[in-house]
C-alpha cells in the first residue's frame, strides 16, 4: 500500500534503532500506527512531523514498550536485537529513552533528587538488580557540570520538580535529564503545551548539544517551527499513522510553507532533489 518507499530505506547499514513495518493498536483494537518503517543512527537528528490526532505519540509509547499500545504487526529493533516484546525497563535500560511527555509535579522532590534516582534505578538494572547507587559527590559533580554544559541555572537543581515550573524549566530538567541518563537514543515526544520560543530554544539546543557519536534523537512533534530550531537531519511526514514523506531539512522548508495539507493524502514525491 501507498508510494513505494524511497532511498533512505534502503541503505545497507543496519540503524541501532529500525522500526519494521510498525502497526500499534489500541486495547479496544483500533489501529493507530498503520505501517512505520523508520532507521535512527546515532550521530543523527530525525524529526517525525504530523497534524494532532495523526498517531505520534501512540508511536512513541509503542517505542517506549508502554503496555496499553499494543504491537499487532511488524517490528522494533535495537542495536540488531528484537525488542518488539521488551518490557519497558529492559528498553530504557539498554539505552531507548523517552522524555516525558507531561511531567508531574512531584511534591518535596527536588529535581537532583528525581534525577538521582532516576539514574540510580538504571544503574540497578544495568547491573542485573545489584545495588550500586552513585556515590553522592561523584554525582553532584557530574550533575554540575551538565548543567554548565547546557547552561541551566544552579539554583533549578534545588526546587521541587515542576512545582510552578515555566514550559522552559520543565524543558530544562528534560534535556537534563537526557544528558544525564545518556539515552543511545532519545526519543522526544514535543506537544504544544509548553512550547513557547523560549522552551524550543532549550530542547533544540540540548538535543543538538548532546546528539553525537553516542546519542540520536528522534524528535516527534506536529509543531512546525521547532524545525527552525533543531534542524534536523532527516525529516519524515507523518499522517494518518503512516510515513508520508521522507526527505532531509528541505522537507521541513515544504512544511512551513504549505502544512500537511501538501502530503494529503498523496505524498509529494516530487518534489525531492
Ligand atoms: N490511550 C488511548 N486511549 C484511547 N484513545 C487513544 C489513546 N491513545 C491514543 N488514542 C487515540 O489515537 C489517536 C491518535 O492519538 P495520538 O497518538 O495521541 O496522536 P498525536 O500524538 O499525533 O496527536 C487519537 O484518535 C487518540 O484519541
Ligand atoms: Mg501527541
Amino acid at each position: 500500500m501507498g508510494p513505494p518507499r524511497p532511498a533512505f530505506h534502503e541503505r545497507e547499514c543496519v540503524a541501532l534503532l529500525e522500526l519494521k513495518n510498525l502497526h500499534v493498536a489500541l486495547e479496544d483494537g483500533t489501529e493507530i500506527v498503520k505501517g512505520v518503517d523508520l532507521s535512527v543512527d546515532t550521530g543523527e537528528i530525525h524529526a517525525v512531523m504530523g497534524p494532532n490526532g495523526s498517531g505520534k505519540s501512540t508511536l512513541a509509547y509503542a517505542l517506549m514498550g508502554h503496555p496499553a499500545y499494543e504491537i499487532t504487526e511488524g517490528q522494533i529493533f535495537f542495536d540488531g536485537d528484537d525488542v518488539t516484546e521488551l518490557e519497558a525497563d529492559k528498553r530504557a535500560q539498554r539505552g531507548l529513552f523517552l522524555a516525558f511527555q507531561y511531567p508531574h509535579a512531584i511534591p518535596g522532590v527536588t529535581v537532583t533528587s528525581f534525577l538521582r534516582s532516576a539514574i540510580n534505578a538504571i544503574r540497578k538494572a544495568r547491573s542485573g538488580g545489584a545495588d550500586d547507587p552513585v556515590p553522592i559527590p561523584e554525582f553532584r559533580k557530574e550533575m554540575m557540570a551538565a548543567m554548565e554544559r547546557l547552561k541551566i541555572p544552579r539554583e533549578l537543581a534545588q526546587r521541587y520538580l515542576n512545582d510552578g515550573f515555566s514550559g522552559g524549566e520543565k524543558k530544562r530538567v528534560e534535556i537534563l535529564q537526557m544528558a544525564m541518563l545518556k539515552p543511545r537514543i532519545a526519543v522526544l515526544d514535543e506537544t504544544d503545551s509548553g512550547l513557547d520560543i523560549d522552551a524550543l530554544r532549550i530542547v533544540a539546543g540540548g538535543v543538538r548539544d548532546l546528539v553525537g557519536p553516542e546519542m540520536g534523537a528522534l524528535v516527534i512533534t506536529h509543531y512546525q517551527r521547532i524545525l527552525s530550531y533543531i534542524k534536523p537531519d532527516f525529516v519524515h511526514v507523518f499522517v494518518d499513522g503512516r510515513v508520508v514523506a521522507d526527505g532531509g531539512p528541505e522537507l521541513a522548508h515544504t512544511l512551513e510553507a504549505d502544512g500537511y495539507e501538501a502530503f494529503m493524502p498523496v505524498p509529494a514525491v516530487g518534489s525531492k532533489e
